[in-house]
């Protein structure tokens, strides 16, 4: 096991990344085996395990829909919050018991809990039972874990952050219409409350022509839309010699005529014009962009190293309103910041009241240590912090209503990517803006971009119908 020591992160150093191509072990070794698969977390964790289904899947492993009938278990864990931990042990607590129904069955914890060393060390001491911990920097490794298992637990952990790893086209992606491309991994922002630079490790960029190469097979493989993925993408590029930034990588994916170009997440810090003017100008990038915002305060900003003011946030904002057509927004607040006061909090609102945010991610500050602001006094209740994340979220949500009451009656282009949940004579889609739309039509639409007239509006949707 080879983690990084928290204290000392900051000090890593900028050698160049090493870029490694591999082919992925492709056998019947494990043929008729059966995996589960459980995520927790983001984007980026939704699209590992889709590396690591395809993976599985090379060695001859199929996928099942519930853990009682795997042969392996694998939890692809979070570290964002704390009750992202307190999820994952409750549920390694039931995979205990299955354990002792069938002694084949075989245990995997990955993701970024597994690069947290009190993690580990708890896994040792309380959890002996999992068969093979692995971390974030080595999901390649695992066909060649899983072929050499030795019994008991095995750690297989790095903090190998030089390197990026091209593993080809291996995922079995969760869609055929809408896809996932990783541009960049890890963080070097390291905002004083949050986990994901330790746990992801230094900002490390995909070489732009493996990129463009991945978008243009997923094309050519009938996918509409792609989604730029990195913890803060404005860097892309910026560790890479002779290459391009995030605006140039973003016109170039533009041009590989996909007919829809997403991107999560960006920094309001560094999201320059030229970005800006990219998404304006370029009719298939779509006009949606998260833009988070954690605190509207200046002093809990600079507490947060989030490196801009409340004004300089709210002049960005208006800046891309102003140029980018139709233009929804999200963002992502956390309340509660170590000695949050009330006037700080007002002054998150007054932003909130102020963007109008066509939705926000909302989270009551949680302590993750390791990080500074673990550190620091609190001397705020959790019933004022409950308190406040309930105003907020009767704001947040009285703006998201209000904006999509906008939609009633116009016409969207959805892109429909799945049979609607509540009702199977539905396909559900998203809109250019990102806004959800149960739509009464044929399911031969089903991956195509229609025309769909909005009937009514909720809070957290909209219905249709394609005329
Ligand atoms: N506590 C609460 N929320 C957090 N986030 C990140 N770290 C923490 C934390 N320690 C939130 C931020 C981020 C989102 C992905 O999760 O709002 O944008
Ligand atoms: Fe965490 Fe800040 Fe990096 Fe986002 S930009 S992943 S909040 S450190």
């Amino acid at each position: 096991m080879n983690l990084p020591d928290m204290s000392k992160a900051k000090m890593r150093n900028k050698e160049s990344v090493e870029f490694i191509y591999t082919n992925p072990l492709v056998t019947n070794e494990f043929s008729g085996q059966k995996y589960f698969i459980k995520t927790y977390g983001c984007q980026m964790n939704v699209h590992d395990s889709e590396e690591i289904s395809g993976l599985l899947e090379n060695l001859g492993f199929e996928s099942v829909d519930h853990e009682n009938d795997a042969d392996l278990i694998i939890l692809n864990t979070c570290a964002i919050r704390e009750n992202a931990h307190d999820k994952v042990f409750g549920f390694l607590g039931r995979c205990k018991h299955l354990k002792k129904d069938n002694k084949n069955l075989k245990l995997i914890l990955c993701g970024c809990m597994a690069q947290e060393r009190s993690v580990v060390d708890e896994i040792i001491k309380k959890h002996p039972y999992i068969d093979l911990v692995f971390g974030t920097h080595n999901i390649h490794e695992l066909p060649n874990y899983l072929m050499n298992l030795d019994s008991g637990l095995n750690i297989e952990v790095k903090s190998n952050e030089g390197n990026v790893f091209e593993v080809g086209e291996t995922f079995k992606r969760d869609s055929r219409y809408v896809a996932w491309v990783n541009i960049m991994y890890g963080c070097d922002k390291f905002c004083t409350y949050c986990i994901v630079p330790f746990t992801r490790g230094k900002e490390r960029s995909r070489r732009s022509k493996d990129i463009l190469r991945e978008v243009a097979c997923l094309k050519e493989k009938g996918y509409k839309e792609v989604t730029l993925l990195g913890q803060n993408v404005n860097a892309y590029g910026r560790d890479l010699e002779d290459d391009m930034d995030f605006a140039g990588l973003l016109a170039s994916v533009a041009a590989t005529g996909i007919e829809r170009v997403r991107f999560v997440t960006s920094h309001p810090w560094n999201f320059t014009d030229e970005m800006i003017e990219v998404i304006a100008k370029e009719d298939n990038i779509m006009p949606y962009i998260h833009l988070p915002l954690q605190s509207g305060s200046d002093r809990i900003l600079k507490l947060m190293g989030r490196r801009y003011t409340k004004d300089e946030y709210l002049e960005l904002y208006n800046k891309i309103k102003s140029r980018v057509k139709n233009a929804a927004i999200t963002t992502d607040i956390i309340v509660g910041f170590p000695n949050e006061t009330e006037e700080d909090f007002l002054e998150t609102l007054d932003v909130v009241q102020k963007c109008q945010y066509d939705g926000a991610f909302t989270f009551i500050y949680s302590p993750r240590e390791g990080t500074p602001a673990a550190k620091m006094d609190d001397s705020i209740p959790l019933n004022v912090k409950e308190e406040r994340l309930h105003r907020l979220n009767e704001i947040v949500n009285k703006y998201s209503n209000m904006n999509n009451q906008k939609y009633l009656g116009t016409t969207q282009k959805v892109l429909l990517v799945g049979i609607s949940e509540k009702d199977s004579n539905k396909l559900y889609g998203y809109t250019e803006t990102m806004k959800l739309v149960n739509v009464k039509c044929d399911h031969d639409l089903m991956g195509t971009i229609a025309d769909v007239v909005i009937t009514e509006a909720k809070s957290f949707s909209l219905d249709g119908e394609v005329r």
